[in-house]
């Protein structure tokens, strides 16, 4: 079948690099993709939010499967806008409906749904501009440090953990006076979790479900995690210490009433749960959900699927997921990112990348790159995601690194502390 992603980041590098392994596959495009993507299928210029225009593309090329890598085209309905037209509800849309995707698209609903069915998450409470002075007496109530999240989607900058009750009484105020926009309309405020963080990934056909591999990623953009937030800058796959009672106690505390949760609700939901987890003592937490892949985090977890990705995503959109093994590498990965010198701020693009041949046995996924005159150039504060497998993820990790020693650009940046907590 010919199948299209949508995207550009590493998450979806790594996506058209296990779907063209597929027999399943026969035309692949991404949209908009970038310099890697380009070199196992076709790039097409399409924003990920002009449902229109996918549409068109769609039925002209006879796109059968459609994999969607980022929030925002889930967030504003995607599934709903293929599955409501004669035209275009045959194609197997990989992502859940609207109604789905508020689990990331609002931090209040998500809280809701968690306490609806009894997920074990932070104690919170949500305020408007109209409450204002009731949030500053919550926060007077509770122990610092303060965690403040903005209600919807703000890049992932919508989060702040403060230490001092002042501060957090003021940033309160200026959050529902419009920091983030129409993001911070609502402003849920929630207990601090004081705990080590991981990522369990769930795929589901909105009745079944696998657990993938988990995944641990590194936000801040210093070592020792120390600075400012970033996308991430690698992540390690399996989490070593997810040992197999935590992975059941997080299966039958948060996996299971979170999909059991969706059918109850009546929710059309064919794609991810990233469900992001602090271990709070032996306890597992739900912090938030995503309704995507993380990233870097596919870029150590997709490689480790032995399946067919194909298949397997056929059997998502059939509702017959249960019927489907998931063979998974019981290697480790480990994904080393290379940044562009001045990122998560402001980011020089347009330098040339050198040493893209020589990589050896790494997978490179290009995160924000471009061609240009018949060169590969940054265009993106992340630039390369650099995956390599071992045994033990320290071994691999090694191999990461060797291999960014050959990669070169201008004021190529990089952190060489990935699991420096594990
Ligand atoms: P989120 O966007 O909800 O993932 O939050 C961003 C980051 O803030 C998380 O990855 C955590 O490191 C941290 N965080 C969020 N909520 C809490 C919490 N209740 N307690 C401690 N840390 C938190
Ligand atoms: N790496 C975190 C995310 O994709 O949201």
């Amino acid at each position: 079948m010919n199948i299209l992603v949508l995207g550009s980041g590493g998450r979806e590098h790594t996506f058209a690099y296990k779907i063209a392994q597929s027999h399943r596959c026969e035309s692949l495009f991404v949209a908009p993709g970038n310099a890697g993507t380009s070199q196992i299928a076709t790039n097409v210029a399409i924003a990920v939010t002009d449902f229109d225009a996918i549409a068109a593309f769609a039925i002209d090329k006879n796109i059968e499967m459609i994999v969607v890598g980022p929030e925002d085209p889930l967030v504003n309905g995607i599934y709903d806008y293929f599955k409501a037209k004669d035209k275009l509800k045959h194609i197997a849309v990989i992502g859940p409906s609207k109604a789905g995707a508020t689990l990331e698209g609002s931090k209040e609903r998500a809280k809701e749904f968690m306490m609806a069915h009894g997920i074990p998450t932070a104690a919170y409470q949500s305020f408007t501009a109209q409450t204002l002075e009731q949030g500053q007496a919550f926060l007077e109530t509770l122990q610092p440090p303060y965690v403040l999240k903005a209600d919807g989607l703000a890049a992932g900058k919508g989060v702040l953990i403060l230490d001092d009750l002042n501060t957090a009484k003021e940033e309160l105020a200026t959050m529902l006076q419009g920091k983030f926009g129409a993001a911070s309309t609502t402003v849920v405020i929630e207990e601090f979790l004081d705990g080590i963080e991981l990522s369990v990934f769930v795929l589901t056909d909105g009745k079944n479900y696998k657990i993938l591999p988990t995944a641990k990623d590194y936000k801040r953009i210093g070592e020792g995690d120390k600075g400012l937030n970033t996308g991430g800058m690698g992540a390690i796959s399996p989490v070593p210490f997810a040992d197999a009672s935590f992975m059941q106690k997080i299966e039958d505390e948060i996996v299971k009433p979170t999909i059991d949760g969706l059918a109850k609700e009546a929710i059309a939901y064919t794609g991810f749960v990233f469900i992001g987890l602090i271990k709070v003592g032996d306890a597992p937490k739900v912090i938030e959900y995503n309704v995507r892949m993380g990233d870097p985090e596919t870029e150590v977890v997709l490689p480790r699927i032995k399946t067919d990705l194909v298949e397997v995503f056929e059997a998502v959109a059939q509702q017959k997921l249960d019927t489907q093994e998931l063979a998974i590498d019981s290697r480790a990965a480990t994904t080393v990112m290379v940044v562009s010198g001045g990122y998560p701020e402001a980011y020089e693009k347009g330098k040339i990348i050198s040493g893209l041949e020589a990589v050896g046995d790494a997978l490179i996924f290009h995160a924000g790159t471009k061609e240009k005159e018949g060169e590969i150039v940054t265009s993106g504060g992340r630039v390369l995601a650099v995956t390599s497998f071992d045994d033990d993820f320290k071994q691999a990790l090694k191999k990461s690194y060797q291999t960014i020693e050959k990669l070169h650009f201008d004021r190529m940046n990089f952190r060489k502390d990935i699991g420096f907590d594990l």
